[in-house]
């Protein structure tokens, strides 16, 4: 079996389903369900043994360490995170904790498994580290895309963070042997996205007929990577990466933030005729923000012969469909905890 920590957030949840599909081996979900987390995304699971569930925090080494001897996985896919950069600004110290401390704990309490396992168990056990391009940094206009070789240049507290445990998993491999493998890939999106990240908050704010705010001039860029074909990618390295090996994943589409708008607003207008281009709102830009992500995706395809699935086209038109689809979904995560994130986020802000 496996064990994923994170599985109940956004990408953990794709692949969880994902996996049950693919694969008939257990899979154990580590989540401490924070605002991100929410087990009804699973509830088509509740009566299948493939996918065991577990509430606990990262950080928490005994409950690490009981859930590693109960459960012998023979690989750690390494998801939970706090994984909003506009929440690191207001609150840097959760991602310190988290996804600094969690995933020093969680390497920690799984090189002392490790350590105890047969020869042939070490030799093929995995931890596989789920990580970002946010931790090159911006790139200017004309520059090459992030290889792999990139040096590490986070701008924010939340990629700060996630630099910081590339950098641990990285020392447990060279130090201790541990088999490793980090991935970076490019910025999500599809079904199960919490509406606080771009795709997901501008289709629910069409909709409910608010104010879509663009940060700056909207020009920022970032590389789109359709959620499931990140989950094809990170069973592919699981299975064919190389140890201490770290592989970029994207999926080749640069678009301006301002472009996936516009997008937004083309494709809802088919389902749902209405104006939602006239709701776009310039405010003030993020502080420190990132002009341009691009990932270059060549190395995963060369080694392991993965390549994406979707085109932006045919993901965001299923994305924007999923959405409409299950309202009652957005409605629910768009508790108290969501509203109060939205006064201290936006309110004080300017229109520009
Ligand atoms: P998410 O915020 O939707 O979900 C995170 C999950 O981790 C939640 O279920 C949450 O309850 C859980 N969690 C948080 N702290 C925890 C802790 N201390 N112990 C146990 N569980 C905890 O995040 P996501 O978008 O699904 O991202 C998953 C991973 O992928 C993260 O490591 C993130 O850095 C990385 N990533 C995400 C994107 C993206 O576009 N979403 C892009 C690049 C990399
Ligand atoms: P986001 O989804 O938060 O991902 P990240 O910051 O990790 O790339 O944001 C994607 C881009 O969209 C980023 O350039 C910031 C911008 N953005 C807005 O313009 N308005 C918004 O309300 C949000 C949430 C993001």
């Amino acid at each position: 079996m496996i064990l994923i920590t994170g599985g109940a957030g956004f990408i953990g949840t794709n692949f969880i389903l994902d996996w049950v599909r693919y694969s008939d081996e257990v899979i154990i979900n580590l989540d401490k369900l924070t605002y991100a987390g929410n087990l009804q995304n699973l509830t088509s699971l509740a009566d299948n043994p493939q996918h065991i569930f577990t509430h606990g925090d990262i950080c928490d080494r005994e409950k690490v360490t009981a859930l590693l001897n109960r459960y012998q996985p023979r690989a750690i896919i390494h998801m939970a995170a706090e994984s909003h950069v506009d929440r690191s600004i207001h609150g840097p110290e959760d991602f310190v904790q988290t996804n600094i401390t969690g995933t020093f704990r969680l390497l920690d309490a799984t090189h002392h498994y490790w350590k105890n396992l047969t020869p042939p168990q070490k030799i093929d056990f995995r931890f596989l580290h789920v990580s970002t391009d946010e931790v090159f940094g911006s790139l200017d206009q004309q520059a090459p895309a992030f290889t792999e070789n990139h040096c590490l240049r986070p701008n924010s507290p939340y990629s700060a963070s996630k630099a910081a445990s590339d950098c641990l998993v990285r020392a447990y491999f060279h130090t201790y042997g541990l088999p490793v493998l980090t991935t970076h890939c490019s910025n999500n999106y599809g079904a199960y996205q919490f509406p606080e990240k771009l795709i997901p908050l501008m289709i629910a704010n069409a909709l409910a007929g608010k104010p879509l705010p663009v940060y700056g001039d909207g020009q920022q860029i970032r590389d789109w990577l359709y959620v499931n074909d990140h989950c094809s990618a990170i069973r592919c390295v699981l299975e064919q990466g190389q140890p201490g090996e770290t592989y970029n994943i994207g999926g080749w589409n640069e678009k301006p933030n301002l472009e996936i708008v516009h997008t937004i607003c083309d494709i809802l207008q088919t389902y749902q005729p209405a104006d939602y281009h006239a709701l776009i709102t310039f405010i003030t830009d993020r502080p420190g923000h990132d002009r341009r992500y691009a990932i270059d995706a060549r190395k995963i395809e060369r080694e392991l012969g993965w390549k994406p699935a979707e085109t932006f086209a045919t993901g965001i038109e299923k994305t924007v469909r999923w959405y409409l689809e299950n309202q009652d979904w957005v409605a629910n995560v768009q508790s108290g905890d969501y509203r109060k994130w939205v006064e201290i986020n936006y309110d004080g802000r300017s229109i520009q």
